[in-house]
């Protein structure tokens, strides 16, 4: 069973997507993580991550980097969203993210265009969204959490241009797949967005 989780930043859908994997015994990908890296990768180079040939570069990024803790900063998120736009750079993380999508037993995988790109064919698609004051607090405690000094004010405006900026892309914008299950979590903790989303899955493939 393949299982597409997509929706904006700080959706909650790295959470839904991480605990439907453990229920369902399957492995996961963060899709997010591969264009942060490539992000990162093209700061580290000292490229300008707007110049398609630039982030191509930097798509050869080594494995060594996902573990890298700066890819969860804000400022990698952005990174990630000015490098995404580029055809060549999805292009060139396509083939990785479809291999795991196909591998055997299924999986599950997150990010903008896994039930419209990635893997069309998934079983279970959800698109999670959240209103920004409820994506823009819960950043906001991570980044807390994690002891990165940014202000409520600044993760807000970050959030709607990245936002705007995937969602206006010519290639693979950030949209609900015509067959995704919309789950607003604005009104949600973390337990009941969970059990949401594996009745949504359940529902859709109820003898897994
Ligand atoms: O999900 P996360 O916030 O880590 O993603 C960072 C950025 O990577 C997104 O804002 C988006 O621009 C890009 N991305 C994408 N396609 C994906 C996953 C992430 O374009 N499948």
């Amino acid at each position: 069973m393949i299982i597409a989780v997509d929706g904006p930043t700080a959706s909650g859908k790295g959470t839904i997507a991480k605990a439907l994997a453990a229920h369902f015994g399957l492995p996961h990908l963060d899709t997010g993580l591969l264009y942060r890296a490539v992000g990162r990768q093209c700061a580290l180079d000292g490229g300008n991550p707007d110049d398609s040939s630039d982030a191509l570069k930097a798509c050869a990024f080594p494995d060594s980097l996902l573990d890298d803790p700066e890819l969860r900063s804000e400022e990698s998120g952005g990174l990630a969203s000015r490098v995404s736009v580029h055809p060549g750079v999805r292009q060139a993380l396509y083939e990785r993210q479809r291999g795991f999508a196909l591998q055997s037993g299924g999986a599950v995988l997150d990010g903008r265009d896994i039930g419209t790109v990635i893997a069309p064919e998934a079983e279970v698609k959800l698109f999670v969204v959240a209103s920004v004051p409820a994506r823009a607090e819960r950043r906001f405690r991570e980044m807390q959490a994690a002891g990165r000094a940014v202000s409520l004010a600044e993760i807000s405006a970050d959030l709607e241009a990245r936002d705007k900026r995937d969602r206006e892309r010519a290639e693979a914008p950030l949209t609900a797949a015509p067959d995704a299950v919309l789950l607003d979590t604005s009104d949600l903790n973390r337990e009941a967005a969970i059990a949401a989303a594996i009745a949504i899955a359940e529902a859709k493939c109820p003898h897994s």
